[in-house]
């Protein structure tokens, strides 16, 4: 066995199939196959996933099992959900599946049954939520908590609120969640300006609990709150934890007791599903967080159980492999046909780039082929109406992941079949376009006609479920998850680590004494930065 994948004959293969695809057009594979609508469709849990308009073909399917043989996806596969320490940079398991398992089952990893900790930790946060929900949790002046606010930033944030926003339809109307991430201070200010500290609970979110926005934040809103209950034992009732750190819980004041913990083998972008979903477990309640947990895991069954060739999370990430390090491929478009999703692409941004922006292999090589797409997007119908012109006459190659619901949540007039008709039209008219023929035919003037061609041929993946549920939710965010981790097997990467985000961090920490230096600080930085310092300084009277 060659030492690389990227070394192997399997890639070779795919090369030499990515060099004559440049004359395959979506509308001659569909011509040549009347059944391809149907046959390149799959179903897990409750996705139907249609790959048909994607630029493959049986041959290139094939050489794409053949590559994930090759780097022993299978394998991999296997070694994950074993709890192996897949995370060789951290030496941790990456156990995120473990957080869904049904409370029967065992698995027990480093000497621990994590399937009885999981659901010890879910059980405190079910009860805990129901005390909210319930108004039996009151805040120090006895009245009920009106308002949830989740501090967090990267996977302690976008997961809730992406969820949280999601099921809003499942939610206690009667408690709001917000979330506040940001250190830019006006994230605070916006998020609590109008809320009273007496009926405020904040859950102060963070696996390491050393996060310099997460801790700042927290220590600003427990100023906030005392500024108006004037009683440091009001703190016990108004603020809660969720971390992996009890030391640093218990240092920045927060009594243990009312914190929930997790563990190292879940990675912060993977943690929705762990006490880090409290916000959205008290939103919606334990039995329909339980439902989601459900969802994810009958996703995760399907992936750890099903042969790579009907592997839907395999396939995807195969796919995107192709288009990513064979076609060019730059960036990849998610467009939710569900306004309830309007945070679903931030929240697969930190999912797949945090896990896939890597360039040096497990074993140190630098990689010599692309990693990483840039995910990005917006719900439909808006993205119609800002990008979606790039999407169909641009010069780029973007494949775009369109998620429609057959149910709407809420049945108004015609509106959810015009919204529908609307997913369905757009992965038709991407595919297929419209030929130069086609639009003089129609009688378009001769020197517009070539503006009005629509080339076709842009790849998507249509995702349709029946309807946006928590299970659904959980079903998709766990598809999504293992795609991520198909890509990173074949790049052979780490999915797990993020070094690339310290470096920023620590310099943040050594620059900010020049900012508030009461005399001018010494220059040593590099030009450019000490010039913006000069006259960050001189804007703030320093
Ligand atoms: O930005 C890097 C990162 O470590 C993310 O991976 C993580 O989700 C985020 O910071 C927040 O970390 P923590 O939960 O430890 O505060």
């Amino acid at each position: 066995m060659s030492e690389h994948v990227s070394d192997s004959a399997e890639w070779q293969a795919l090369q030499g199939h990515a060099e004559k695809f440049s004359a395959v057009h979506l509308r001659d594979l569909f011509d040549s196959d009347p059944q391809r609508g149907e046959r390149y469709a799959a179903e897990v849990a409750g996705l139907y996933v249609d790959y048909s308009k994607n630029l493959v073909t049986d041959e290139v399917l094939a050489a794409l099992f053949a590559l994930a043989g090759r780097a022993r996806l299978s394998e991999r596969i296997t070694a994950m959900f074993a709890g192996e320490h897949i995370n060789v940079t951290e030496d941790r398991a990456v156990l995120h599946t473990a957080l869904r398992l049904p409370r029967d089952a065992s698995l027990v990893v480093d000497g621990q049954d994590v399937v009885a900790d999981v659901h010890e930790v879910l059980d405190r946060m079910g009860a805990f939520a129901d005390k909210v929900r319930s108004g039996e949790w009151t805040g120090h002046t006895g009245q009920r908590i009106r308002t949830v606010v989740n501090i967090g930033i990267g996977g302690s944030d976008l997961g809730p609120v992406m969820a949280y926003e999601a099921l809003k339809d499942y939610s206690q109307r009667d408690i709001e969640v917000r979330f506040v991430s940001n250190i830019d201070p006006t994230d605070l200010y916006e998020k609590t300006r109008d809320l009273d500290p007496a009926t405020t609970l904040f859950i102060i979110v963070s696996k390491t609990f050393t996060t310099q926005e997460t801790l700042t934040n927290a220590r600003e809103a427990r100023n906030w709150l005392l500024a108006t209950l004037e009683d440091d034992a009001a703190v016990a009732k108004h603020f809660v934890a969720v971390s992996t750190n009890a030391a640093k819980v218990a240092d920045f004041g927060i009594d243990t007791d009312n914190m929930f913990g997790f563990w190292d083998w879940v990675g912060g972008r993977y943690s929705l599903p762990s006490a880090v979903g409290l916000s959205v477990l008290i939103a919606i309640g334990k039995e329909q967080f339980a439902d989601m947990l459900a969802g994810y895991h009958q996703v995760d069954e399907h992936f750890r159980t099903t042969p790579i060739e009907r592997n839907v999370p395999a396939l995807l990430g195969l796919i995107n492999v192709w288009y990513d390090t064979f076609l060019g491929a730059q960036s990849h478009a998610v467009l939710p046909y569900a306004q309830y999703l309007h945070r679903f692409a931030a929240y697969l941004q930190q999912l797949t780039m945090e896990s896939n922006g890597k360039s040096v292999r497990l074993n140190g090589d630098r990689v010599t082929y692309q990693t990483g797409e840039i995910f990005w997007g917006e719900p439909g119908t808006n993205g119609q109406h800002a990008f979606y012109q790039l999407l169909h006459q641009g010069t780029k190659l973007i494949p775009a992941d369109f998620i429609g619901f057959s149910q709407p949540n809420h049945d108004i007039g015609e509106m959810h079949d015009l919204f529908m008709s609307n997913f369905l039209a757009q992965t038709g008219a991407l595919a297929f376009g419209r030929t130069l023929e086609q639009v003089r035919a129609e009688g378009t003037k001769p020197e517009v006609a070539p503006h009005r061609v629509m080339p076709g041929n842009h790849p998507t993946t249509t995702i349709l479920a029946d309807k946006l549920t928590p299970s659904t939710l959980g079903q998709l965010v766990a598809l999504y998850e293992h795609i991520t981790f198909t890509q990173g097997v074949i790049w052979e990467i780490n999915s797990f680590d993020q070094w690339g985000v310290e470096l920023g961090k620590v310099m943040a920490n050594q620059l900010a004494p020049k900012l508030t230096a009461a005399e001018p600080p010494a220059e040593d930085a590099d030009s450019s930065t000490n010039a913006l310092i000069k006259r960050y300084r001189a804007a703030r009277g320093r």
